[in-house]
């Protein structure tokens, strides 16, 4: 089985092709020097040199502060590259899997997300990926859309690592107590991801079980890393965003296990995650 990995320098996308490639699967990886996924002939032609099985697409403009002031690339990048993808998807029959966001929401509700929950963007990043969303299914409606939630993965810049290097380097972190979500560690979704390639099509939200506040992920970091930093509870008025982000963003696994694909807790991930992470520093 063939499958092309867009975005492929990112860490889902690497963590995607060390994965697929250890599964047996034959893996065509494509940075964003290799293939541009707003260059809608690039796309045409890659399709038909490689003749994938599957195409996934984890590229995106993901600096959600950059995307308010760079508008039309965030459209560009989020929203029409993804239908471009589709589109030359649809045509040479290749199964399309596209990675969101639980930025498609609005974070107002009080329970996990479900997937026909009906999206609110609050940022213009959570609105161009929202547009990729709606593209994607429209060009090609049997493709297969996950959100996913606070993503880390091994040499991504992410709150994991920033985290990490407070720990080692400050005495004391300031973190928003008031904001909800779950953290997912790019390994557990790809297991799921290559899970989801023979499921139903459709939009599915894939994150680790369980959720937490950044707070409280912060503080597992910490623990883990037995630092003595102190890590300070503020609200989110008063760490004062630049862009605001959603105060409550839990994804339902409820389809997702329906379908007989589940994952572990956020803390199980993490630990694993933290001490690879050791492992790898020769610590
Ligand atoms: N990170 C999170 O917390 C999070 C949470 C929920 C959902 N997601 C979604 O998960 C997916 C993967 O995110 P990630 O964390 O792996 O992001 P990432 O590390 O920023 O990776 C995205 C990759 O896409 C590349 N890219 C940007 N523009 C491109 C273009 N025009 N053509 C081809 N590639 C392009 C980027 O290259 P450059 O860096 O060189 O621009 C980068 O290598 C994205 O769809 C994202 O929206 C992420």
């Amino acid at each position: 089985m063939k499958i092309v990995i867009t975005g492929a320098g990112g860490q889902l996308g690497k963590e995607l092709l060390q994965l697929f490639k250890e599964e047996g699967y034959m893996v065509f990886p494509y940075t964003k020097q290799q293939l541009d996924i707003t260059n809608r002939a690039k796309i045409k032609e890659m399709i038909e040199k490689i003749q994938p099985d599957y195409l996934i697409n984890t590229a995106a403009f993901t600096q959600v502060d950059l995307c308010e002031s760079d508008i039309d690339k965030a459209y560009l990048i989020n929203g029409i590259g993804p239908y471009y993808l589709a589109c030359e998807a649809k045509e040479k029959k290749v199964k399309f899997f596209h990675i969101s966001t639980d930025y498609v929401f609005d974070g107002e509700k009080i329970e996990p997300y479900m997937e026909d929950d009906s999206p609110n963007p609050k940022t213009i990043y959570g609105k161009s990926k929202q547009l990729g969303e709606a593209l994607v299914l429209d060009a090609y409606e049997s493709s297969t859309i996950i959100r996913t939630s606070w993503l880390y993965g091994h040499e991504g810049k992410n709150f994991v690592n920033t985290i990490k290097k407070l720990a080692r380097h400050s005495l004391e972190m300031r973190v928003v107590h008031d904001q909800y979500g779950c953290p997912t560690y790019t390994k557990d979704l790809g297991i799921a991801l290559k899970d989801l390639l023979t499921k139903p099509h459709g939009i599915y939200h894939v994150t680790n079980s369980g959720s937490c506040s950044w707070f409280e992920f912060a503080t597992e970091i910490v623990t883990f890393l037995k630092s003595q930093t102190v890590v300070i509870p503020v609200s989110t008025e008063e760490y004062g965003l630049k862009t605001p982000r959603p105060m409550y963003s839990v994804l339902s696994q409820k389809k997702l296990n329906s379908n007989g694909v589940s994952l572990r807790n956020w803390k199980e991930g993490l630990h694993e995650y933290l001490k690879k992470e050791d492992d790898e520093n020769g610590h």
